[in-house]
């Protein structure tokens, strides 16, 4: 089965969740990608039970806008039930790499607001160890390269991202060959850099339902007490 076709299963998947576990008139939070694009274009028939949506990046506020879905600010709620987005890669204990649409940061607010994280990805994106794809930084431009030595010295090739701004009008820094033996102890110590804004490792805060689109359908991962509703 093309990449494409698991992206869209598990996207189809990401809709049945929300339909079965998202109360009447909630707000759903929407991450930033090509798999996400596909969840999206699936909302239809839930449009009139969303309250709304929070949006990862701007891409998605407008492609939720195109679809009739109102769109809400994340300091007018509480919290969110349910946060769908995609990854760069995912491991076995739920931590991902994100950021390669440039959207971590928001996406990592709205992860850290959610109270299920549900994770939609093509069966590539799963692996035994995080690190292969290289890892998004976010940074306020005048210190990308103060943070880029930082990062080097750390034993990472960072590279900026060409041409590239976020909606937040920062620079991103994809950093290759970072050896990522603790998810969570990396994450923090890369965040302690000053000019960090934020960075692709989501670990202290991962996913706690894996939707994978893989050859013979979806597959569905639920990380320790994580409950799935269909
Ligand atoms: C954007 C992200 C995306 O979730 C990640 O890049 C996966 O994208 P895609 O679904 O296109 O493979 O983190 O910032």
């Amino acid at each position: 089965m093309s990449k494409d076709r698991q992206k869209q299963q598990a996207a189809k998947a990401a809709a049945d969740y929300v339909a079965a576990n998202l109360e009447a008139g909630a707000i759903l939070g929407v991450g930033t990608g090509s798999t996400v694009n596909l969840f999206i274009d699936t909302l239809m028939p839930l449009k009139e039970k969303l309250g709304g949506a929070v949006a990862s990046s701007e891409a998605t506020r407008q492609r939720l806008v195109n679809h009739g879905i109102p769109i809400l600010d994340l300091n007018d709620i509480d919290r969110l039930a349910i946060y769908v987005d995609g990854a760069d890669e995912i491991d076995h204990d739920f931590a991902m790499i994100k950021g390669g649409g440039g959207a971590l940061t928001r996406e990592k607010i709205i992860a850290c607001a959610s109270d299920t994280f549900v994770c939609i990805a093509d069966a590539g994106k799963r692996v035994k160890r995080l690190g292969r794809f290289p890892l998004p930084v976010e940074v306020i431009p005048m210190a990308s390269r103060l943070v880029a030595g930082q990062l080097a010295a750390m034993g990472g090739k960072p590279v900026l991202r060409e041409g590239f701004v976020t909606d937040n009008g920062n620079f991103i820094l994809d950093v290759a060959d970072l050896a990522i033996h603790d998810s969570q102890a990396l994450e923090a110590d890369i965040n302690q850099i000053t000019g960090v804004v934020c960075n692709g490792l989501f670990a202290k805060r991962g996913a706690d339902i894996l939707l994978l689109g893989a050859e013979n359908g979806v597959m569905t991962y639920l990380s320790s007490g994580a409950t799935l509703r269909r």
